[in-house]
């Protein structure tokens, strides 16, 4: 069983993110190898979970606020996700660390809050183009686990990790598979050191139809988290096509 998770970002407003979804429904997926998720903006979040509510295709949030209720204008908190039917909340990717300016304790509040309120958290991790240069990459991911696993407890609550290269997000360069699966054996130990649960590792930046099966051909690798390509039918289609076909 592999993840897709579709992130859609800030690509589709709410007209636009039903269409997708109303079409997508309409096709034929063979979704007993596959684990299909979208994650919608918050608007359009309740009115997907209705549209998907008869299929095996879940719903997450892109981020969620760590408070479960209060004065926190603007902010959804991962229980009204919950609520409404989501299973899964993105923690920390990288847009909300470096476009938005979430630090790594941020982070670990949102995480908190997620297990708190019964989501799945998919964690994202991964290094800049400057860390990567520096040979950072590996200081960099384990920080910021070490950040967010600090003083946390799973409590039974399953863990995804997404590793999704700064550099490889919406660029077309995708990082190479071998790196991939060097980093998912890394980040796997070092998620080990902090709980008995075995966590899935998923890789997320510039995933596209032509190299998805790169990513899925070894174990290490549970999945993929995609951004631009699952915002348009035809090249989200043609991913889910090729993952069928594994
Ligand atoms: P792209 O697939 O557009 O590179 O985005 C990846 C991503 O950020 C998914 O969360």
């Amino acid at each position: 069983m592999k993840h897709i998770f579709a992130n859609w970002k800030m690509y589709l407003d709410f007209d636009e993110t039903m269409i997708l979804t109303n079409q997508l429904l309409q096709e034929d997926f063979n979704l007993e190898k596959i684990n299909l998720a979208f994650f919608p903006n918050a608007l359009s979040c309740s009115e997907v979970i209705k549209a998907v509510q008869d299929s095996p295709i879940e719903v997450g949030a892109q981020t969620v606020n760590w408070t479960p209720r209060g004065a926190y204008t603007g902010g959804t908190s991962a229980e009204f996700y919950k609520n409404v039917g989501c299973k899964y909340a993105l923690v920390g990717h990288s847009e909300r660390r470096y476009v938005f300016g979430e630090s790594d304790e941020d982070t670990h509040k949102k995480l908190s809050a997620c297990l708190d309120a019964g989501l799945t958290p998919v964690l994202c991790i991964g290094e800049t183009k400057e860390d990567r240069e520096e040979g950072k990459t590996e200081y960099r991911l384990k920080k910021q686990l070490m950040k967010a696993f600090e003083n946390l407890e799973l409590g039974g609550n399953e863990l995804i990790i997404a590793y999704e290269p700064v550099w490889a997000i919406g660029t077309g360069d995708a990082c190479l598979p071998d790196e991939v699966f060097k980093i998912a054996k890394f980040i796997t130990n070092e998620v080990k050191q902090y709980f008995e649960a075995y966590a899935p590792v998923l890789y997320g930046g510039s995933v596209k139809a032509e190299n998805v099966v790169s990513y899925l051909s070894q174990d290490i690798v549970a999945g993929v988290l995609v951004g631009g390509a699952s915002t348009k039918l035809d090249t989200f289609l043609a991913v889910i096509k090729e993952i069928e076909n594994l």
